[in-house]
């Protein structure tokens, strides 16, 4: 069977920028710079970007066009002995889509519930008592939530037909699932800027507050939030790169997949900020607090800002389907990576059936999440995934390709194809930097966690 390939060059393109795009740039990047620091997390965010972001878009690129296979082939190809690291990247992979599929599916509740702004009273107790009905501890699973369950079956039934044919047809949804939220969130935009004390809330967002770049934590989040945010250590970037020819130019699309993906968060950032200034002025609570909200901004602290603003309908429905637009295509990418490897292995499977049992398995695996005790796990599972697997396979990524295979050999292939040439500072990025900083990042957040 001769491989998949991508229609043309933007297909791949869009194909990438919508694993990159996603709840991360809407919800985790503005709550993390509202928490650590403002206009000085980007300091931190920046350097991870340049550093260590691009420099690996551009290996995962570079190594799934060369060796023309998913995760574990590909890193097989480079060095037998690493085979095992594919399978850790593809173990995250797993874990994370089977609740990313889930926290898609609390939104799509929320934008059946926009009818009727259904949380305007008390969006707090709406999430945690009406949508996630939260039992009391980690201990008490209290059973599964069947309007969860219902929504999650939607979700992978959107999921399993999004990567059934592979590139075919995820190349004819991304082309309306990457623009659409784009537009949504344009609209969005357009609002909240027309809204009294959106500039407090920008204020809030960018105005640096430098003496957080003393905190350590900081750092090892805007490094995991690069990871998270360019898919990488997944295997899907790896995945997507294989499905192009081996001549394709590589530097242009990271470049272009990694500056518009960044630029997509600090706009969401602008949007949301934006409207959390509003709320701060219309409900007399200070800022601080809103932006502080953590992981509750997506579903308690901004549903409620929409419910204040003139047409809370409508805009919670935009604000809702963007949520879904912008999550479906992160979602069937990490589907994708698993496709790959199983078929890297059995080439004469057919696509569509090895698509319905990964899709079955992680529909099955995020049950857990849809009991009473969901939240409790999502969090553990989130914390371990971000601030340990990604980083141990960034680091084992680095080492196999700047020390086993050779930097410099990949640069040079990856030079030969490219219109952009990278020069010697890659080398040095993917030999010492990265390794060196993820290591450290490592160290200090397994400190952390014995404290
Ligand atoms: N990059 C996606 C986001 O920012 C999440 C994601 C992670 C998708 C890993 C695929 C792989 O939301």
């Amino acid at each position: 069977m001769t491989r998949q390939r991508w229609t043309n060059r933007t297909t791949f393109l869009l194909a990438a920028l919508g694993s990159a795009v996603g709840l991360g740039n809407l919800w985790r990047f503005p709550y993390l710079a509202g928490k650590y620091g403002g206009g000085a997390f980007l300091v931190p965010y920046l350097i991870a970007l340049v550093l260590v972001g691009i420099p690996l878009l551009i290996v995962e690129f570079a190594i799934g066009q060369k060796m023309q296979q998913g995760a574990i082939g590909t890193y097989t190809r480079l060095h037998p002995r690493f085979s095992g690291l594919g399978i850790l990247a593809l173990i995250s992979a797993f874990i994370i889509t089977s609740y990313y599929a889930v926290v898609m599916a609390w939104s799509l509740l929320y934008l059946f519930a926009s009818v009727r702004v259904e949380w305007s009273a008390n969006s707090q107790d709406y999430f945690f008592n009406r949508i996630l009905e939260l039992s009391a501890s980690v201990n008490d699973l209290g059973g599964i939530d069947g309007s969860i369950f219902g929504a999650l079956l939607v979700i992978w039934i959107a999921i399993y037909f999004s990567v059934w044919k592979g590139t075919k047809s995820v190349g004819k949804v991304v082309r309306y699932s990457v623009p659409l939220p784009v537009i949504l969130l344009l609209l969005l935009f357009l609002r909240a800027i027309t809204l009294p004390g959106f500039l407090a809330g920008w204020e809030m967002y960018l105005k640096p507050n430098w003496t957080a770049l003393l905190n350590p934590e900081v750092w090892t989040a805007a490094f995991s939030q690069i990871f998270y945010s360019l898919s990488l250590a997944f295997g899907v970037m790896i995945a997507y790169a294989s499905y192009k020819n081996d001549s394709d130019d590589i530097v242009k699309d990271a470049w272009t997949t990694a500056l518009l993906n960044s630029a997509t968060s600090l706009f969401a950032g602008l949007v949301v900020f934006g409207v959390l200034g509003y709320m701060a002025l219309q409900t007399d609570t200070p800022l601080v607090e809103l932006a502080a909200s953590g992981p509750g901004l997506a579903f308690v602290v901004f549903p409620k800002a929409l419910s204040l603003i003139p047409f809370p309908h409508l805009f919670s429905l935009l604000f809702f389907l963007m949520f879904l637009s912008l999550g479906i295509d992160s979602a069937f990418s990490l589907v994708e990576a698993l496709n790959a490897a199983v078929l890297d292995r059995h080439p004469h499977f057919s696509v569509a059936k090895v698509a319905l049992i990964v899709c079955l398995a992680g529909a099955i695996a995020g049950i857990i999440y849809t009991t009473r005790a969901g939240l409790y796990f999502l969090d553990i599972v989130d914390h371990f995934l971000t601030s340990y697997n990604l980083l141990f396979v960034g680091i084992g990524q680095s080492i196999l390709v700047g020390w086993i295979y050779g930097a410099e050999k990949l640069r040079r292939y990856i030079n030969e194809v490219s219109e952009w040439k990278i020069g010697k500072w890659w080398n040095f990025a993917v030999k010492y930097a990265i390794p060196t900083i993820l290591a450290m990042l490592l160290a200090t957040q397994f400190s952390k966690d014995l404290a």
